[in-house]
């Protein structure tokens, strides 16, 4: 299930969002963190079955009711078993009212979604 973010899961989100291509960089890795922890737009969602295993980040659009998907991980011993897409459709379930798009890093994936 999608659960929201809390500190005590940091190590293992920064381990997650390191699989982005976009935050390979660990000076660029620890800001964007501190951009989920501060910024009250910025939102952070986790995927626990046993373990943690997948991390979803968005940003809430207020102003365009829009949630714009920035970060989608999965850990590579339990991809290609419909986790992913799993994130992204219990993010639409929890915000039915919200239009969900991607941006430059995640569109590849999110197009393979049918949520957009
Ligand atoms: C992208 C990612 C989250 C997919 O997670 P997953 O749980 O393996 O995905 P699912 O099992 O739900 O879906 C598998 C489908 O996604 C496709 N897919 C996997 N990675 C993809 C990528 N980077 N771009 C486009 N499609 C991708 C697979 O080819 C497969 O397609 P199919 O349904 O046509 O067979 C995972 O590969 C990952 O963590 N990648 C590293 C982080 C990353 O690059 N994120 C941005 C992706 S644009």
């Amino acid at each position: 299930m999608l659960i929201r973010y809390k500190k005590t899961f940091e190590k293992i989100a920064m381990g997650l969002l390191s699989f982005m291509p976009s935050e390979k960089d660990l000076k660029k890795l620890q800001v964007t963190m501190k951009e989920y922890e501060t910024e009250e737009n910025w939102q952070l969602f986790l995927w626990k079955e046993e373990d943690i295993i997948g991390l979803l980040g968005v940003i809430d659009e207020h102003d365009t009711n829009t949630l714009v998907i920035q970060h989608i991980s999965v850990n590579p011993s339990h991809r290609f078993q419909g986790i992913g897409k799993k994130m992204v459709k219990a993010l639409r379930e929890m915000h039915t009212d919200k239009e969900i798009i991607s941006n430059e890093n995640t569109a590849a994936f999110i197009e393979k979604c049918d949520v957009c």
